[in-house]
């Protein structure tokens, strides 16, 4: 069997990390081994020139650093200031800086240069999300012919969106590159065909694949998952149910997001605080904890819903709090996932309410985290790409505060039989679909 080797962005080196792409890449190399390369999270004014090798079974890790410059340029720049809100229906938040691009296109030929030495002919390489677009182009400069493919983690834009891009004709480009496109949703797959008919070229050929600007490619969906199995266990042993009853004395709905604004905290928000207007009987009896670990604050949009979140929080917690009950609990930071699988578990609602979001995983983990005998109920926004696949849940339009708080309201009064019902329907779809079922399709395509 050839060697898997991934590339991203971010490279875990630490405790607790937030972010699906780190959790879901760990949980596919455990089972298959391989090699993972990416940012170390450091920056140095000199990088060493050569990929830094780290210990620990069951997969290799090497790790680069980046110069403060191109950390801005490259990450902060045009990854998350241009492409992140493009692809997340935010073009208004976007900031174009012709550096900044030239930045992103230096790190991926620097990541090309670092990465050549260790590959083998045979291996097959794993690119992942929208900081690595140039990569395979770089890397088939620099003579490598392995098989290489990429998976975008994060949703696709349709042609009015790419079109707000400063370079759309050179993404579709970098694409035509790879033997493989992975999308998290068929919504993204139609994105990608429909941007490149309207501002590329592209042809459709047999078996899913395409003709991009004159290279042969092909494009799937592959929906990504969680390890349901260690997930189910994790929440099964997870000791923090009392610790919770008496924290709260109520029932408990959850929400567990990096702080960003393509989450729709604030949208969830204003819904509560709805719901308590409307249903003064449900005061003291629910209480709204959400877990939003800090993320990007270097750019403007990110400390801009830091503070609209944390100041709606303390708005609604002022009109309805009593001496006995907090009706919201904000903790900024990232939490061990053992107690964020008790938490999920000892909730009766689960929020997810994405404006845009390329699957979430929080909503997987949400499902496999229930007691299959109580289950608590899953709301989620139809713009997630897990609502592609998780019908069973309460589908909702997030921007509508009114249908929000009507199906917080549904979740709280279900009866435990429709709760059940809906709950075995969703699990199975996270059993069957796990990350093992993820990447093994992925690879059987690439391969
Ligand atoms: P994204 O990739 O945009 O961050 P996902 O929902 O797909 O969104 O993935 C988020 C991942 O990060 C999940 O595995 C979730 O458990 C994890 N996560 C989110 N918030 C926290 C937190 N406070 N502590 C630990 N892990 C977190
Ligand atoms: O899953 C989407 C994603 O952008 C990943 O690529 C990324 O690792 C994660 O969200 C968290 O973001 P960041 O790495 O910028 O903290």
């Amino acid at each position: 069997m050839s060697r898997l080797v991934a590339v991203s962005n971010r490279l875990p080196l630490g405790d607790n990390p937030s972010g699906g792409l780190v959790v879901a890449l760990a949980d596919a190399l455990r089972s298959s081994g391989g090699l993972w390369v990416g940012f170390s999270g450091e920056q140095a004014e000199e990088p060493a020139d050569r990929l830094v090798f780290h210990d620990g079974a069951p997969f290799e890790r090497a790790s680069f650093d980046l110069t403060p410059t191109d950390y801005e340029a490259y990450y902060l720049g045009y990854s998350n200031s241009v492409l992140w809100p493009v692809c997340h229906g935010r073009p208004d938040l976007m900031h174009i800086h012709p550096e900044e691009l030239e930045g992103y296109r230096r790190v991926n030929a620097r990541i090309a240069d670092l990465l050549v030495p260790h590959l083998r002919p045979d291996d097959r390489i794993w690119v992942q999300d929208y900081h690595l677009f140039p990569l395979a182009a770089e890397l088939r400069s620099r003579g490598v012919t392995a098989r290489i493919g990429h998976f975008l983690h994060i949703p696709f834009p349709g042609p009015s969106d790419m079109a707000t891009l400063p370079n759309p004709d050179e993404m579709f480009d970098w694409l035509s590159h790879y033997d493989l496109l992975g999308f998290q949703a068929e919504r993204d797959l139609s994105n990608f065909v429909e941007s490149a008919r309207q501002l590329a070229r592209i042809e459709p050929l047999a078996e899913g694949g395409y003709c991009l600007n004159g290279q042969e490619t092909r494009a799937g969906v592959f929906p990504i998952g969680i390890d349901t199995a260690a997930f189910i266990e994790e929440a099964r042993h997870a000791q923090v149910e009392d610790r919770m009853r008496s924290l709260t004395g109520s029932e408990i709905m959850i929400g567990v997001d990096r702080l960003d604004y393509s989450k729709g905290i604030p949208h969830r928000f204003r819904a509560f605080q709805l719901l308590l207007e409307n249903n003064p009987d449900l005061h003291e009896c629910i209480s709204f904890l959400q877990i939003a670990p800090p993320t990007r604050e270097e750019v403007e949009a990110y400390r801009d819903i830091r503070e609209e979140t944390e100041h709606l929080a303390g708005r609604i917690n002022g009109q309805f709090a009593t001496v006995n009950w907090t009706p919201i609990r904000f903790i900024h930071r990232p939490l061990p996932r053992k107690v964020l699988a008790g938490l999920y578990r000892q909730a009766r609602i689960g929020l997810v309410t994405p404006l845009a979001d390329g699957m979430n995983l929080v909503a997987k983990e949400f499902v496999a985290a229930q007691d299959v005998s109580d289950p608590g109920v899953l709301i989620l926004s139809r713009f997630a790409g897990a609502a592609e696949t998780m019908e069973d849940a309460l589908i909702i339009n997030p921007h509508d505060t009114w249908e929000l708080a009507e199906a917080m309201a549904c979740a709280i009064r279900m009866t435990p039989n429709e709760r059940r019902r809906r709950h075995s329907a969703l699990l199975q779809g996270v059993i069957e679909n796990d990350i093992g079922w993820w990447s093994a399709t992925y690879l059987d395509a690439l391969n």
